[in-house]
């Protein structure tokens, strides 16, 4: 049976929801997907790096804070290039923290192992929504797969419905909802609950960071527009391009009025095609008919609508965050990288 050797970049919330995948339904994949997974490294900031290349027992690392130190294999020291370059291994899963300036150190991981010849996952939104069409140009040029399913609504299948099940569509726009702790906070403003009070909430439900600006300001959901549009709009847009407005200033009056005219107000992210080619996106609070797609989707829930000619509006709902939710991404990347690497492969040696 095929074998893919992994090594994971970061061993946070995600990777470690792989490794528990790997570790609890591995025997079980392999007999459903035809293809083993077997981790031979990891690197992680806080717990060091781990070097196993007869395959790393991921039980033991996941029963509390791993420190890889000691280990055999291991050392405190992350070594992350020297892992990434060095490790003999088939894919490299990505996930470690999201920089919306440059995309680094993300960038630089994900450069150095397709460099390498090595296939990458990841859900890190910044090397995707900054760099993804440089991206894709490497990984062709070195015969692997750069995929990023996760970057956008998690596991939920946004991304490959556009290219796999909607393809021969003309897709002229895109919009969502793509947030869910805002999505959640203007829930509660339906409810009567002040803004900063519906933030409380969110933090102590996990779905709010302490610092919630990147959330409510619409900065996470401008590059998860930049990537829609770049991927599924074919746009080169860079964040400048994508105009943003938050939700900071709504308040439960705003959405009493807007009941009362049969709307709610949502947190959009949108790009959409005009008629000269070009791509206009943003992300605002819209206030949207109740019959609209979006509208009816409530609380942490995430929504994206593509617009086609054949089907008119095309609709994916899920979730949009959750580290076992985004290690199904890593683990739907990996499909799609033996799918097309054994099609390839067949059509090279029959
Ligand atoms: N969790 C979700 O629901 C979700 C959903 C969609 C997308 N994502 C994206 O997926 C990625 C991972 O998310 P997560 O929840 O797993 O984050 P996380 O729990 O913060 O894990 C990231 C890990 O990467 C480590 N790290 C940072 N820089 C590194 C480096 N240079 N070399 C090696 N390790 C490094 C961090 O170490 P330190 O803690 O010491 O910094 C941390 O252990 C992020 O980009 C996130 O935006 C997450």
């Amino acid at each position: 049976m095929t074998r893919y050797d992994l090594a994971l970049i970061g061993f946070g919330g995600v990777n470690r929801a792989l490794a528990q995948l790997i570790a609890g339904r591995g025997d079980e994949l392999a007999a459903e997907l035809g293809f083993a997974l077997r981790v031979v490294a990891i690197s992680d900031l806080r717990a060091g790096s781990l070097v196993r290349a007869d395959g790393i027992d991921l039980a033991p690392l996941l029963a509390g804070e791993p420190a890889f130190a000691g280990l055999p294999g291991g050392s405190a020291d992350p070594r992350t290039e020297q892992v990434i370059r060095g490790v003999p291994c088939d894919i490299v899963a990505e996930a470690t923290f999201t920089n919306p300036a440059d995309g680094e150190p993300a960038l630089s991981h994900v450069r150095w192992a397709l460099e390498a010849g090595k296939h990458v996952c990841t859900t890190n939104k910044g090397p995707v929504a900054l760099h993804g069409r440089a991206l894709r140009r490497l990984a062709a040029e070195h015969g692997v797969s750069f995929e990023c399913e996760g970057s956008v609504l998690s596991g939920t299948p946004v991304l490959r419905t556009a290219r796999r099940l909607l393809a021969g569509l003309r897709i002229s726009g895109v919009e969502g909802i793509m947030n869910g702790t805002s999505n959640y906070i203007l829930g509660r403003l339906e409810d009567g609950v002040d803004f900063p009070e519906a933030v409380k909430e969110a933090q102590a439900l996990g779905y709010a960071e302490a610092d919630p600006t990147a959330d409510v300001e619409g900065f996470d959901v401008q590059l998860k527009v930049m990537i829609l549009a770049n991927e599924v709009l074919g746009a080169g847009l860079r964040r400048d391009d994508v105009s943003v407005r938050g939700i900071a200033r709504l308040t439960p009056a705003d959405m009493r009025d807007a009941a009362a005219r049969g709307l709610r107000w949502k947190l959009v992210g949108s790009a959409a095609l005009r008629e000269d080619g070009t791509v206009d996106a943003r992300v605002a609070p819209v206030a949207l008919p109740v019959e609209h797609p979006l509208a009816s989707v409530s609380g942490p829930a995430n929504a994206v609508s593509f617009h086609t000619d054949l089907l008119g509006a095309v609709t994916v709902s899920g979730p949009g965050a959750g580290r076992v939710e985004t290690a199904y991404a890593l683990l739907s990347d990996i499909i799609a990288i033996h799918q097309r690497h054994a099609v390839l492969e067949e059509s090279l040696h029959g």
